[in-house]
C-alpha cells in the first residue's frame, strides 16, 4: 500500500508516520512518498521520520521527491496537507486582516478567505493530476480551509477525496469523558461546516447523555469548550460549538487579543518552525527530541488568545496530543480493509442538511467502508445555526468562483458577504491588502 502525503516537508508529517508505525495489520501502508517543494524541509522531515523508524522493526520505507507526477503515480492513497505562502503567508493573512479591525484567523473570516483564494487554484491542479495519475486513489485532504478546499478537489474527483479535521474528534471525546462514557462506544450528533458545527447530543445506548452534561454547571465547566464559551451560553445554546465558534460568539474580544499580542499565531509559528528547520541542517542534531520539544511548544499555545479572553488557563493535558493523525488512519483503514466505523469528515452533503444542495461539503458523521465516506442523516440545525452555515457556504462559493473566474469583483464579493467582514468598504481594502503581499493572489484582476 502506497502513501502519498502532499507537503511531506511539513511539521506534522511524523504524527502521521508515527500513526502508521502503529499499524502493524496486514494490508497497511509500507510505502511512503513525501512532496514538497522545498528539499530542504523534506530532508528535516525525514531525518525525523528515520529515527522514528529505527526503533520499528519492518516500518514503512519513506523516499521524497520534488516532482509532484513522480510522487502521485501508483499512489493507493495521497494526503493533501500543503500550505501555499507558507507560515509568512498565513502571517501576512492575519496582519492584513487586523489593520482593518476583522479576524485573521486562518480558517475563520477574512483571513481563511484570504487563504482560500491562493490556496483553491493549487488544490485544483493536484486534483486534476490525481485524477489523471492515480484515479483509483483517495484524496484524504488536511489542509486548510480544510471545508472549502476540499469541495474545490471534489469538482474533479467527486467523493474520492473526503476532508479531515482534529477538532470534532477532540471535542466529542471530550464530551464523552466528562460524562464517564468511552468514547468509541458514543455516537456523537455532530454537525455543519468545518470549523463551524455544533454537537447537539451524545447518545450511549441508545440515550442521550447531553442534557446531563448542559443541566450541571460544574461538570460543563471542565473542560475546554466550557471553559472557552462559559457555562451561561453554553446552556444558552443548548449545544456545544466547536471551539472555532469563538471567533463568531465572541468575535470583538478575540479581535482585540489578536491586536494587541507581539505576534501573531502564523508570525509566531513562522519564527519557531523556521528555528526548528534550520536546527534539522546541523549534522549532530537529535531530529526526534528537537521536532517532539517543538510540537509540545506549539500545542501548549494554541488558541492561546481565545482562551486568555475566556480566562480559560491552560489546556488539559489530555488535550495536547492532537489527534488529526489518528483519524487519517482510521480513515485509511477502513476505505483499505473495509473495515467499517464511523468517523466525523467532510464530504459531499448529498441531501443530508436540506438547506444545501448535494454537493456542497460539510462537516458530519459519516459510515466509512471500502466505498468510502457516507454522511449519516442527521437532525437539521437551529436556526441560527443553519444561518450561519448557509452565509458562510455562499461565502465558500463566491471564493471558488472567484479562483475559477479571477475575477476581483468576485473576491470582494466573498470577503463582504462574510458575517464577521461588517463594511464593503473593508472587503475591498482587504483585497487591495491582500493582493499587494501575497504573490499567489496575482491571478486576481
Ligand atoms: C486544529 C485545527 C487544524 C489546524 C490546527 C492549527 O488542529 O483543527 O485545522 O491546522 O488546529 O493549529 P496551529 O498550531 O497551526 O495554530
Ligand atoms: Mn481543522
Amino acid at each position: 500500500m502506497k502513501l502519498t502525503i502532499l507537503g511531506g516537508g511539513g511539521f506534522r508529517v511524523p504524527l502521521v508516520y508515527g500513526a502508521l508505525l502503529t499499524d502493524r495489520a496486514e494490508g497497511r501502508v509500507t510505502e511512503v512518498v513525501l512532496h514538497d517543494l522545498d528539499d530542504s524541509r523534506l530532508y528535516a522531515v525525514a531525518r525525523v521520520l528515520n529515527e522514528q523508524a529505527a526503533v520499528v522493526p519492518d516500518a514503512p520505507r519513506v523516499t521524497a521527491t520534488t516532482d509532484l507526477d513522480e510522487a502521485l503515480r501508483g499512489a493507493d492513497f495521497v494526503f493533501s496537507a500543503i500550505r501555499v505562502g507558507g507560515l509568512e503567508g498565513r502571517a501576512h493573512d492575519e496582519r492584513v486582516a487586523l489593520a482593518e479591525g476583522v479576524l485573521g484567523q486562518e480558517t475563520v473570516g477574512a483571513g481563511g478567505i484570504a487563504y482560500g483564494l491562493r490556496t483553491v487554484p493549487v488544490a485544483v491542479d493536484i486534483a486534476r493530476r490525481v485524477a489523471r495519475l492515480a484515479p483509483d486513489a483517495w484524496v484524504i485532504n488536511f489542509t486548510n480551509p480544510a471545508g472549502l478546499v476540499t469541495e474545490a478537489m471534489s469538482r474533479h474527483l467527486g467523493d474520492r477525496v473526503i476532508g479531515i479535521c482534529d477538532s470534532p474528534v477532540g471535542l466529542g471525546r471530550r464530551i464523552a469523558r466528562v460524562l464517564g462514557a468511552d468514547p468509541k462506544q458514543a455516537w456523537i450528533d455532530y454537525v455543519g461546516l468545518n470549523h463551524l458545527g455544533w454537537v447537539r447530543g451524545l447518545r450511549v445506548a441508545g440515550r442521550d447523555e447531553l442534557p446531563r452534561l448542559l443541566a450541571d454547571a460544574d461538570l460543563l465547566g471542565s473542560f475546554e469548550e466550557g471553559k472557552l464559551f462559559g457555562v451561561d451560553w453554553l446552556q444558552t445554546l443548548g449545544a456545544i460549538p466547536n471551539e472555532y465558534l469563538h471567533y463568531y460568539y465572541f468575535n470583538r474580544e478575540a479581535v482585540r487579543a489578536y491586536q494587541q499580542v507581539e505576534k501573531t499565531r502564523g508570525a509566531f509559528l513562522a519564527d519557531q518552525q523556521a528555528r526548528f528547520y534550520e536546527e534539522m541542517k546541523r549534522p549532530d542534531a537529535a531530529a526526534l527530541t528537537a521536532w517532539d520539544r517543538t510540537r509540545a511548544e506549539r500545542e501548549a499555545t494554541y488558541m492561546a488568545e481565545n482562551r486568555e479572553t475566556a480566562g480559560a488557563g491552560e489546556r488539559d493535558a489530555d488535550d495536547l496530543s492532537g489527534g488529526y493523525e489518528k483519524v487519517a488512519l482510521a480513515l485509511m483503514r477502513a476505505i483499505a480493509r473495509d473495515e467499517r466505523t464511523t468517523l466525523i469528515l467532510n464530504v459531499r452533503n448529498q441531501g443530508t442538511l436540506s438547506v444545501l444542495d448535494a454537493d456542497a461539503v460539510i462537516e458530519v458523521p459519516c459510515l466509512v467502508d471500502a466505498n468510502g465516506a457516507h454522511p449519516v442523516a442527521v437532525a437539521p440545525l437551529p436556526d441560527h445555526a443553519t444561518g450561519l452555515v448557509c452565509a458562510v457556504k455562499g461565502v465558500e462559493r463566491e471564493v471558488l468562483a472567484a479562483a475559477e473566474s479571477g475575477s476581483r469583483t468576485t473576491a470582494v464579493k466573498a470577503f463582504a458577504l462574510h458575517p464577521l467582514v461588517d463594511s464593503v468598504n473593508v472587503a475591498r481594502k482587504l483585497v487591495e491588502g491582500y493582493t499587494d503581499v501575497h504573490p499567489g493572489l496575482a491571478y486576481l484582476r
